[in-house]
């Protein structure tokens, strides 16, 4: 009877997040010790990825001294980043900037890069200007040199920065 229903149970959330799913998105400073912490969470939908939206977001809570972050998704089971992980000044976070997120998926869905871009806020417009996201399939053999994620050592010094094209290429000025 338990494992009949446990059973369906598991049928059903199989067939959800064939299509509809959710990342959580952690920040880390990478001057300061402080553990990675969850910034936002996301829901997307492979089949429809423009309806993508950010279902929770908290500002981060950094140390004074912090100048910039990791952002990327982090596994607290594991206690490692399970994507590739961005580097982003903190003054994307600054008052007046609205946080605009950019995730790449796989085929499956998986989050392959994770990152972020602070978009000034306008304060003519009416618009909302809440945090946004936006998720794009990682084509195979076709992904520019611009779509590497960048990569940090364990002792979170940069290895490779390129995240601030792939930014500016892909999220729509606001
Ligand atoms: C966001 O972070 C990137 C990478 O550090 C930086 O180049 C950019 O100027 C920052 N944007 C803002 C609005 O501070």
């Amino acid at each position: 009877m338990r494992i009949a229903s446990l059973f369906s149970a598991l049928c059903a959330a199989t067939i959800v997040s064939a299509v509809e799913r959710a990342a959580e998105i952690w920040i880390q400073p990478v001057e300061a010790v402080q553990k990675p912490s969850v910034l936002a969470e996301v829901s997307y939908d492979l089949a429809a990825l423009s309806t993508s939206s950010v279902t929770s977001y908290e500002a981060p809570d950094l140390p004074e001294d912090t100048k910039t972050v990791r952002i990327g998704i982090f596994d607290k089971k594991s206690k490692q980043w399970v994507s590739g992980s961005t580097v982003a000044s903190v003054d994307n976070f600054s008052k007046g900037y609205s946080p605009n997120f950019l995730l790449s998926v796989d085929s499956k869905g998986e989050v392959v890069s994770a990152a972020i871009k602070g978009i000034k806020v306008d304060a003519g417009y009416t618009r909302d200007f809440g945090p946004k996201v936006v998720v794009l399939p990682e084509v195979k053999g076709k992904q520019p040199e611009l779509n590497k994620p960048v990569v940090l050592s364990p002792e979170g010094k940069r290895e490779e920065v390129q995240e601030k094209s792939f930014i500016q290429k892909y999220v729509p000025p606001s």
